[in-house]
């Protein structure tokens, strides 16, 4: 269960704004702005915690922390100071607060971190409890595989933010895991018994998807020959993942913003009466929303009602410390898939390759290439060359022995221009010795675009580990040139 916290404050925009920003950390959260009402409260449910102002018309924040230490002791109090009332923070101390902060306060470094602090998140004396709770949890995390510095931070998020019921937005590259990532999302929430339903908002027209999302009346368009519920009312009580939300036209996006906003739509065909559910909103795009809003083809509106927590999903190049588990997890998988053949098995060399092979199609694209490197290999020691092309291309690029020569691939059908665009470049610099003038000669651009280019495509990090693979097979003594 969430931590549940009431705030107290006179002033009514730090309330909604600390409502905001604690939901959204996935706290339970009560506000009031008359300290009067917020004893009323504290008298009638109980709370983790109390975050009060000092300074308050009626009651002061000292006068209302000791009632509340009196109403509630296990209750512990926050509070909220002005520069110049440390006199009276300290006083606030003597009489049971936890701890003070002072106004103006930094929200991300100080206030979030000292609540996560009191609430024992990662307090020193909740440390083997917390080490429980933490096994619990990986239980749970259960087939979502890699455990590398970014994962284990995305998946604490996932756990934190699965608690709550604010809407959360997945963004990230094709192919790493938002769909996963929803999954887990539900798992973990208290919905996990109740229904979750997926709903792929680009493969519908719109008409369609309406109907589909909100149900529709016998009659109300040409095959509708009975009354059907739709997708949110499938969904009562449990989570609805919006997939490629990116994809819905102008058009629908105004009926979706009004769910949102009072989780109550009409079916197609019925405009009196409204329907009433309580859906946890899954987001999940690859495409860049914010980008979307500026050119005029995603309503401002809607995308903060979908944003209210971001969650970005690493790319395979970003957590490739989780290669080594990916790839057993992958053989595994594959080799259960496909009765009649056996686990295979990459050298070191191989896996070398692997790590700094860009990835363009993340995960799905590793998986992909296990799968068919199962399906395809002689034996269980896989070559360069039961690879797919893309990867084959790229081990050349860096000078492996291969096998069988064929011409480098323009790419395939799966490949998108950027992703040959990555490659190329990757390629071109890895041919050269990473000496960037060559390089742009190679691919007939100016140095200037080539470096342009490395950056758009964030490639630096990836180059880097390149150099260093091509360094370590050179031997210590071969200087290496810098990509700079
Ligand atoms: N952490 C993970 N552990 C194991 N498998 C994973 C993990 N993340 C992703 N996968 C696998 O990778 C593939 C792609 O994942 P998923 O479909 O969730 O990606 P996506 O981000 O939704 O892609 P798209 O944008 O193309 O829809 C799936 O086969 C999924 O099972
Ligand atoms: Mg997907």
């Amino acid at each position: 269960m969430s931590a549940k916290i009431l705030v107290v404050d006179d002033e009514a925009h730090i309330c909604s704004m600390l409502d905001r920003i604690l939901q959204r950390e996935g706290y339970q959260v009560q506000t009031s702005t008359d300290p009067e009402d917020g004893l009323n409260l504290l008298k009638q449910q109980s709370y983790d915690l109390l975050v009060t102002d000092l300074n308050m018309p009626g009651m002061t924040g000292l006068d209302l922390l000791g009632r509340a230490r009196k109403i509630q002791p296990g209750c512990e109090v926050v509070m909220m100071t002005g520069y110049a009332t440390v006199d009276t923070a300290r006083e606030a101390l003597k009489r049971g607060a936890i701890d003070y902060i002072e106004k103006p306060m930094d929200i991300e470094d100080e206030f979030l971190p000292l609540l996560a602090r009191i609430l024992g998140s990662d307090s020193e004396e909740d440390e083997q409890d917390g080490d429980l709770e933490e096994s619990r949890t990986q239980d749970v995390w259960g087939d979502f595989v890699g455990r590398g510095e970014a994962t284990l931070s995305l998946l604490k998020k996932v756990t934190k933010v699965a608690r709550s019921d604010v809407p959360v937005l997945l963004q990230g590259q094709s192919g790493t895991g938002k769909e996963v990532v929803s999954g887990l999302l539900h798992k973990l929430s208290r919905r996990s018994e109740r229904p979750f339903i997926k709903v792929n908002c680009a493969a519908l027209p719109e008409t369609l998807l309406e109907s589909e999302l909100f149900g529709h009346t016998k009659g109300s368009f040409t095959g509708a020959i009975s009354d059907r519920d739709g997708l949110f009312k499938a969904a009562d009580g449990g989570t609805l993942l919006l997939d490629e939300i990116g994809e819905i036209s102008r058009t629908f996006q105004p009926k979706l913003l009004r769910v949102l906003q009072d989780g109550e739509f009409h079916r197609v065909g019925d405009a009196q009466r409204s329907v009433k559910v309580d859906v946890r909103i899954v987001a999940a795009t690859n495409r860049n929303l914010v980008e979307a809003v500026r050119s005029g083809d995603f309503r401002e509106d809607l995308y903060y009602r979908l944003n209210v927590v971001p969650l970005e999903i690493p790319t395979l190049r970003n957590r490739i410390d989780d290669l080594p588990d990916l790839l057993e997890h992958f053989i595994a998988q594959a080799a259960r898939k496909h009765t009649g053949y056996k686990k295979i098995h990459f050298s070191d060399d191989m896996i070398r390759v692997l790590t700094s092979y860009p990835w363009p199609g993340n995960i799905r694209e590793l998986a992909n290439a296990v799968e068919s490197a199962t399906v395809l290999a002689e034996n269980e020691e896989i070559r360069m060359i039961d690879l797919p092309v893309a990867i084959q291309d790229f081990a050349r690029s860096l000078g492996e022995e291969v096998g069988v020569q064929v011409e480098p691939s323009m790419g395939n059908e799966a490949e998108t221009l950027e992703e040959i665009e990555m490659r190329c470049i990757i390629q071109s610099m890895a041919k050269t010795k990473f000496n960037k003038t060559r390089a742009a000669d190679l691919l007939g651009v100016t140095r200037r675009t080539l470096s342009y280019r490395i950056n758009k495509y964030d490639l630096e990090d990836q180059l880097t580990r390149l150099r260093e693979a091509h360094g370590e097979r050179d031997g210590a003594n071969t200087s290496v040139p810098s990509a700079s």
